[in-house]
């Protein structure tokens, strides 16, 4: 049997819809959310992600402000610009789009963040909380996987869970949300033997490695959720995913198209982690609001 798609789109909607509407409740307040990106340099993918961003604040009503610096801008000039964000008060949230050029030291801007602001949660404090469960900023596209998951309407706990890609950005965090919500989790990665001895298990296969066509059927356990987060651009100019789409499709229950499944959740989930960042900003919700890295919408969209 087909697989059943998992929108990304339709959900993003929905969400979207939703935050309008926190949105309008700031604004009685006499807030508007704001978030700060900061591009280092001209990678064209980079440009293309940021564009992306800036307009989805626009289409929610959150301020956004676009820092452009050039690829030889140093690691001080960097630093002073996040400096100056952190203490912006019409800044909610700073994103520095990776990668940056390999002169600066990508560890030193992140940390140098405030954690308040963090809204893709790479800062050490972020990530450690992370490991113990409680985070403030879920990074954005773990955290739009795990929304897409529960769209299926598929408990977590007790399944097994491949996460094939072990990057800082993915793989790991994702590994983490998966194992605080009680799964069995694989993280696999460039070095792993025989990669289909792993997948096979899967019940859920979530695939980050940025290799078109590395998961075929015979990898794939027949009914498993698979969710593709790789966004390859091929010779002809076509987008595809890290799954071979039309042939796992006949044997997964669920599976997220590419484009259109994981991609506008990530730039939707920053939004998310804007708002949040706004409205504790000003004392509108309590941190343990939100443990469970849950929003309202994504349960309307499951019951459809
Ligand atoms: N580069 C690729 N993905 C991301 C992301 O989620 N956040 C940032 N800041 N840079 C990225």
């Amino acid at each position: 049997m087909a697989a059943r798609i998992i929108d990304g789109k339709a959900l993003s909607r929905r969400l979207r819809e939703e935050f309008r509407g926190r949105v309008g409740k700031l604004a009685t307040q006499g807030v508007v959310p704001g978030l700060a990106v900061i591009l280092v340099g001209d990678n064209p993918a980079s440009r293309v992600y940021v564009g992306n961003k800036v307009k989805a604040c626009a289409e929610c009503g959150v301020a956004s402000f676009h820092h452009a610096l050039p690829a030889e801008a140093s690691e001080a000039e960097v630093l002073a610009c996040i400096d100056r964000l952190n203490a912006d008060p019409a800044v909610n949230g700073i994103l520095v789009q990776l990668p940056l050029p390999p002169h600066i030291d990508v560890r030193k801007v992140l940390e140098a963040i405030a954690v308040d602001k963090d809204v893709d949660g790479f800062h050490l404090y972020n990530v450690g909380g992370l490991v113990v469960g409680n985070t403030i900023f879920p990074p954005c596209t773990p955290y739009g996987v795990q929304l897409l998951l529960e769209t299926t309407g598929t408990e977590v706990a007790g399944k097994n869970v491949v996460v094939v890609g072990a990057s800082n950005i993915v793989g790991k965090p994702m590994a983490l949300m998966l194992l605080q919500k009680e799964a069995t989790v694989t993280v696999c990665h460039a070095k792993t033997r025989d990669l289909a001895q792993h997948t096979i298990l899967a019940d859920i296969l979530i695939v980050a490695a940025g290799k078109p066509g590395l998961i075929v059927p015979r990898m794939v356990k027949e009914g498993a959720i698979v969710i593709d987060v790789g966004i390859n651009r091929l010779a002809d100019g076509r987008i595809v995913g890290d799954v071979d789409f039309a042939g796992v499709k006949e044997k997964a229950s669920w599976i997220t198209p590419v484009p259109g499944g994981v991609g506008p959740m990530t730039v939707t989930m920053l939004i998310e982690n804007t708002l949040r960042s706004t409205e504790r900003a000003h004392h509108l919700r309590k941190d343990d609001d939100y443990q469970d890295c849950e929003a309202p919408a994504v349960k309307a969209h499951a019951d459809n």
